[in-house]
């Protein structure tokens, strides 16, 4: 890619992904309710990025994901820790961009149109809630950008949740 070209998608996503923040931010207010966050969050995405077909959660429940809020065709209600794009990045609690699904051994094909996928996970203090997934039909939508961009939105995400408090690190857990 020319410098000038990429200069340009770096800053144009840096903007998009920097009002996304934003709008999530006062879009959730002082709510703290997963379930309605993650809700308008998913809405949000999946208003806002272009060139997806899927946005939406996860939550971790014993040792499977389990559906949540999204918007985009019906998925897959529970995967395995360590299946599929979801599940690895689960395990592994790290993002993971996947360029072409077809190449990912084990990916899960909830809708076929879906070609590049990217998934963050949701780590409050070191506890895995659980994952959020966004789908292209297009390959290779996802780059590093749009890793730094998601993983900023998941932060904000993360903010508003009302179990998002620092560990008791007294030794016998009393209030300090
Ligand atoms: N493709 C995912 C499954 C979830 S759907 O894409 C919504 C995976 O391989 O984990």
């Amino acid at each position: 890619m020319a410098l000038l070209t990429r200069v340009e998608s770096v800053t144009s996503k840096y903007v998009l992904y920097q009002q996304i923040c934003d709008q999530l931010q006062a879009l959730l207010g002082d709510e703290q309710d997963f379930i309605a966050n993650a809700a308008n969050t998913s809405a949000l995405l999946f208003q806002l990025i272009p060139d997806i077909n899927w946005a939406g959660f996860y939550t971790a429940e014993g040792s499977e994901l389990v559906l949540g809020p999204f918007q985009g065709r019906p998925a897959c209600a529970r995967i395995p820790f360590g299946k599929g794009v979801c599940g690895t990045s689960a395990s592994q609690r790290k993002t993971i961009v996947v360029p072409d699904v077809n190449r990912f051994p084990g990916h899960i094909a909830c809708d076929a149109a879906s070609q590049s996928e990217i998934v963050v996970p949701l780590l409050n203090w070191g506890k895995l809630l659980g994952v959020l997934d966004i789908d292209s039909a297009s390959m290779s939508r996802f780059d590093d950008d749009d890793r730094d961009g998601v993983e900023s939105i998941v932060a904000v995400f993360l903010a508003s949740q009302a179990t998002n408090e620092p560990p008791d690190f007294s030794e016998d857990g009393a209030e300090v």
